[in-house]
């Protein structure tokens, strides 16, 4: 008699049929974390994306990451639960938009720096690509002789600047969920835990990234953590963090940053990810990730640059 499998078994067997790989963003479900293979932040994933063996890779994130990874494996099958899993900052930055800004200012002749948050059709149009976690050392290797434009997080680019003495021009856009966080709902928990150290995205706002210790990528706010003398730790970022880090670091208490309206934040385009949505693209294998080959061969220069620089 055949026996039900459950959801997670479900998935395993059917990972192990189709030669497959999970790669899930530390925003994912703790469910979703706990069955992949790889959890980490933009940069990781790009690179286990780029090096995996696996015949189709099973992208748990939002669409530009899963698109990232097709990007750099175009022979590869790249599926992800939800393809509606898009990101606020993708849609701040329209390639058209992006096009039409960089012939109307032909003559400033950029360096155009682009945040990997972006879609594969602005990724095209630029020099070099960047994450939080290697935005510093990029923008350190831009060329002196020309200026910068960074899209399309504002936030992001002006912590850059701050850190790096680089002036650039910034696309104006921004993450919907990190400028929840404010200076007076990041206070009100510091008043609560008065010992805690804060550890915050560099997408937040300048007024909350001043009430840090760390500003960093989702990543080494691993590290962070597990290195912290102290047990109470203020976790401004996305609530998926915090999954992650009660993994990593059992013996911390991390409280997760409230904004005004909620005790933690949400990205309503990573939860769109289910157990049952992950099941369902792995048996199905759809929805899958296809773009134009012209617009995936310029995008992936500017990619693999990326890549080469932050080694
Ligand atoms: P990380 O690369 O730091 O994980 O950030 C990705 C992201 O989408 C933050 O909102
Ligand atoms: Fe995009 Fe913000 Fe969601 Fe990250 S948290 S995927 S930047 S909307």
């Amino acid at each position: 008699m055949a026996v039900a499998l459950d959801l997670k078994d479900e998935i395993l067997e059917l990972k192990r049929l189709r030669n497959a790989v999970i790669l899930a963003h530390n925003y994912q479900t703790g469910d979703i974390q706990d069955v992949a293979d790889y959890v980490g932040d933009s940069l990781g994933l790009a690179y286990h994306a780029k090096s995996t063996d696996a015949d189709v890779i099973v992208f748990c994130g939002v669409h530009f990451m899963a698109e990232t990874a097709k990007i750099v494996n175009p022979k590869k099958i790249v599926v992800l639960p939800d393809k509606d899993a898009g990101c606020s900052l993708e849609q701040a930055c329209p390639a058209d938009q992006l096009e039409a800004y960089l012939q109307q200012h032909a003559d400033k002749n950029y360096y155009v720096i682009a945040y990997i948050n972006c879609s594969a059709g602005v990724k095209a149009l630029c020099d070099v690509i960047c994450t939080s976690g290697n935005a510093v050392k990029i923008v350190n290797q831009a060329p002196q002789d020309r200026p910068i434009l960074f899209v399309p997080d504002a936030n992001l680019g002006a912590w850059v600047m701050e850190q790096t003495g680089r002036k650039m021009d910034l696309w104006q856009g921004s993450c919907y969920v990190h400028v929840e966080f404010t200076r007076d709902s990041i206070n009100r928990i510091k008043a609560e835990y008065p010992d805690a150290l804060v550890v915050a995205h560099p997408e937040c706002t300048q007024a909350v990234r001043l009430l840090a210790d760390e500003v960093c990528s989702t990543e080494r706010m691993v590290d962070f953590c597990k290195k912290a003398a102290v047990k109470n730790i203020i976790v401004v970022t996305e609530s998926g963090m915090l999954h992650r880090l009660k993994r990593e670091c059992p013996d911390k208490n991390l409280i997760p940053g409230p904004t005004d309206r909620c005790a933690c934040a949400d990205c309503r385009y990573m939860k769109m990810n289910t157990m049952e949505k992950l099941r369902n693209c792995l048996r199905d294998l759809t929805p899958q990730v296809e773009m134009d080959e012209q617009i995936r061969l310029r995008a992936e220069i500017p990619l693999l640059r990326m890549l080469e620089q932050s080694k």
